[in-house]
Formats: structure tokens, sequence, C-alpha cells
């Protein structure tokens, strides 16, 4: 069963910046006829009205109920028509774009991937031969494009994957040769309340028919980046930001016209061709919690951060040989039960031992039970692997898990060739990883299931020999001296950063 939501894709844009940067990119003039293609409960009507109470406003949207909302809300606009439609498909429309276009503005944050049946499906492949049906996004920005007078102007939301993505190398070719684009703005999915795809960032596109080729083809466009925050889309102070001028011939004149844009387009071109990813060649599993820390949980020191509040532990109850107990899974019966265990905080390689858990027998069976407890993945427990914390500070890190327990707020990653730890050590510790990580979800979180997704790329003996032997330096160094060499560090960076690319 498809969902309402899912059918209409009704995410609504909650965002007052959003909804501003929008409004204000159309210019809007008194006499302007304006389309709003993909209603929804009529968040860029209120905006558009409130600077020009008397615009002339055409609305289509599909669903009845959204649609009952409109009316009730615009009843008393004489300005304003709604209409239940479907604008992909509607013979009105489409009698209007064949004549050259109708409206002087176009304002929409369209369905991306909206489920179609398999009837329609067949329709708008037939309507819109040249672009990938599958994503609705793409089939209603040609739509308005068609829809535009000559200078109309444009103003969409939608994904960032018509940049790049090898299928949507016609909607980048319609826009190229039918508009001006007047300006990018590229951000992450997280800045739209309640969403945030992991893949792809957003952007907002702002184009002007024209039906002069000349004019087309050299006009030149800025595309931002980097923005911290959303308020930061009508901020006239542009100093954060990235910003990057282009000729429409230039793009014009790249591989299947794809716009690339800064590094980050190369970031987004691995994330979505890349056919390994991490989670291919790797367990990617969340660790341990006892349920109740405080009881069994202890600290050889009162200066380990966050340790205070735990007791100390009695060296005499460390087990050091536990790694040599068959059925360690299910506890230890002597007095030495306690054992090692990897809590979260960001350090790189290698982090000091200082946490110990009870694995007594009846502690192991407490875990086993105790509802609060979490005894999930138990055979990575006290295996050789790497762990990522769940919250990263500023950069993702990643740390040896040399046959300890690791705790919840860990990523236990555990490579199926063992020989590939320390290369992945390094890379989850290069700024070339974390950028694929901030692409993939631009919040500082890396729960295992984005982690999966980092794509791989399998280095060669030579690049893996030299990462190894670094990483054997920096874990003897960490060893020997609790600190290590940052020229270690970045020879490592640079062997990943030219297998990446990036
Ligand atoms: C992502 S929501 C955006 C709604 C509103 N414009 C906003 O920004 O809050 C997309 C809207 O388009 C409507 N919709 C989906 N497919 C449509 C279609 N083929 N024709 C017209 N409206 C459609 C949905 O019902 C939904 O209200």
């Amino acid at each position: 069963m498809i969902t309402e939501a899912r059918k209409y894709q009704a995410f609504y844009t909650k965002s007052t910046p959003i909804v501003d940067y929008m409004v204000s990119k159309l210019q809007l003039n008194s006499l302007d006829k304006i389309l709003e293609p993909c209603g929804g409960d009529g968040v860029f009507i209120d905006c558009i009205i409130e600077h020009n109470e008397f615009a002339k406003i055409d609305i289509c949207e599909l669903n009845p109920f959204a649609i009952n909302i409109l009316q009730k809300k615009y009843s008393n606009f004489q300005n304003i028509n709604i209409r239940e439609c479907d604008t992909l498909l509607d013979d009105e429309l489409s009698f209007n774009s064949n004549f050259g276009g109708f409206y002087d503005k176009i304002i929409a944050n369209p369905p991306y991937g909206a489920w179609q049946d398999y009837e329609k499906r067949i329709i708008l492949k037939k309507m819109y031969s040249d672009l990938y049906a599958k994503e609705s996004y793409t089939l209603f920005l040609y739509r308005c494009i068609e829809l535009l007078k000559d200078n109309g102007i444009l103003s969409f939301i939608i994904p960032d994957t018509f940049l790049n993505l090898h299928m949507h190398k016609s909607i980048r070719k319609h826009i190229l040769t039918k508009t001006k684009i007047k300006e990018l703005a590229l951000f992450p999915s997280s800045f739209f309340p309640g969403v945030n795809f992991g893949y792809a960032n957003l952007s907002i596109i702002t184009l002007q028919k024209s039906n002069n080729q000349i004019e087309i083809r050299n006009n030149s466009f800025e595309v931002k980046t980097n923005y911290n925050n959303v308020e930061q889309l009508n901020n006239r102070n542009e100093d954060d930001l990235k910003i990057y001028t282009f000729s429409q011939n230039e793009i014009l004149e790249n591989p299947d016209y794809a716009f690339l844009i800064s590094d980050n387009s190369l970031v987004s071109k691995t994330i979505n061709n890349s056919k390994l990813k991490l989670g291919d060649i790797a367990n990617c599993v969340t660790g341990f919690y006892s349920g109740n820390d405080k009881v069994y949980l202890k600290v050889n020191s009162h200066n380990l951060k966050n340790g205070k509040n735990y007791e100390i532990i009695d060296s005499k109850k460390i087990n050091k040989d536990y790694k040599n107990i068959n059925d360690i899974l299910n506890g230890i019966e002597t007095e030495k039960c306690y054992l090692p265990i990897v809590k979260g905080g960001n350090t790189k390689f290698l982090k000091p031992v200082g946490w110990y858990m009870n694995w007594s027998t009846e502690a192991v069976s407490h875990y086993k039970n105790d509802k609060k407890a979490r005894f999930q993945n138990p055979k990575f427990y006290f295996k050789f692997g790497i762990g990522v914390p769940m919250i990263s500070s500023s950069s993702i890190t990643a740390s040896l898990i040399e046959n300890k327990l690791f705790d919840q707020s860990i990523v236990g990653i555990f490579p199926f060739e063992e020989n590939l730890t320390y290369y992945l050590l390094a890379f989850l510790n290069s700024p070339t990883c974390n950028k694929l990580i901030r692409t993939i979800n631009p919040s500082a979180n890396n729960p295992a299931n984005y982690l999966k997704k980092i794509p791989y790329k399998i280095p060669t003996e030579i690049q893996k020999n030299k990462i190894d032997e670094q990483i054997t330096i920096i874990l003897n160094s960490i060893k020997e001296n609790g600190n290590y060499s940052s020229d270690n560090e970045k020879i490592i960076n640079l062997i990943i950063e030219e297998i990446y690319g990036f």
C-alpha cells in the first residue's frame, strides 16, 4: 500500500527563509500572471500575496484534500484560480505551453521521485520522451519551462542530482538551451524541515526563459554553496559563501553538459557512481549497552573524560587473557571478569584503554535479558576492527578496536578481509572520507546506515602497502609515546586523495 504522503510527495515548504528567497528571485511585478503547479497548502501563495495582493495566480494541485484546504483559504480572492488537476498531463496547460508560454512567473517545490501508476508512466514516457520519467521533479521543471513566456522567470527547489547524473542529461540540455540561468543555490537537504535524503543536496534554481540563443549562450550565472544555515539564503553578506561563476557556453561544452561545480560535484559524482560501498566490503554494526553503565562500567582513572562518576576498577579484576576464552559471549566465571571496552569520543587511530565492563556470567546474563540493555551484534565483540563514533565533533574519526568490546555510541567496522583494516582506518580518518560522509549526511551523525553508503575504492598494492606502513608507525608511536607525527598522517591523506581524486 502506498501512503498518501508518498503518493503526492506532500513535503510542504515550511521554511520562511526558503520561501522568502524563492519569492524574491521572481522579481514580482503587479501585472504578473503566476503559476504554482504543486499547490500544497499554499506556502508560496501566502508569501506572494503579501507582496502583491492582486497578483493573478493559477494553482494546480492533484490531491483533493489539499485542494479543499486551498479553496477554503483563498475563497475571498477573485484573483486566485485553483484547479484540481495533474500538472504534468493537464490539457489546458499543454495548450498554453504549445503557444509559446503563458506565465510570467512560476514557483514550485515539485514532488521528487513521486510514485506514478503504470498507466500514467506510459503516458509520461510518451509526453516527456527525452526525460527520465521516473524522476518527477525533472518533468515538472520541463513542463514549467515550456509554460513560461519569453523572459518569464521560474524558481524551483529540487534535489541537485540534475546537475551531473547521467540520466538527467536531457533536462540539463533543455535548461541550457531554452533559458538563462539566473542563480543556483546549493545547500544540504537538512535545511528543508523534516527532510534529509542523505545522498543528495538540495538546490534552488532560478531561470529566465529566453528565445535569444546568443544571449543564452553568453549568459553567465552564479552558483552559491557553503551555506552554514538556511537564514544565509537571504543574507546580503555573502562572505562565508563559495561563489562560482560559469557561462552557459562553458557548461554546454562539458561531457554530458554536466555542471562540474567545485570539488563537491566530484564528491557527489563519486557517491552516485561508485559501484562499491563500505557496506559491500565490511560489516558496519552498532555496539553494546549494559542497560546501566553506572553499575557495570568502571574506569581506571577519574581523569578520564566523563569518567568522574564511575567507580575505579580494581586492576586485579581485569582479565588480560580473555582472547583465549572460547565461550566469552557467555561471560567469565572467575573474579577476573572485567574487559576493556571502546567508547565514543573523537580520537584518531587508537584510543587509550580506560573503560572496563563487567563481563561476569551474571552480568552477561543480565545484558541478554534486560530491556534497557543492548546485547546487539555480539559476533563482532572482541574482534579486530575499527570504531567510528556515532557523533563527530568536527570531522569523522576512527580508531582501532583491538579485540575489545565496543559500546553503542560507536559503529564497529569489520572488513570481510581483515588485511584491509589499516587501509580503512587510514581512509576513515582522512579529509576525503569526511567530505564523502558529510555529503551523504550533512549532520554530524554517522549511524551505520550512512557509513555503509561511503564509496569504497580499491587501492593499488603499492598504495595499500604505503598506507599500512604509515599506520603501523602511527600506532606504534601512540603506544610508545601517546602521540604521533602529523607528517605520517599527511602522507596517508595524500595517498587517499590520490585514490579518490579529492
Ligand atoms: C512537495 S509538495 C509541495 C507543496 C507546496 N508547493 C509547498 O512547497 O509547500 C508537492 C505538492 O504537489 C502535489 N502534486 C503531486 N503530484 C502532482 C501533480 N502531478 N500535479 C499537481 N500537483 C501534484 C502534491 O499533492 C503536493 O501537495
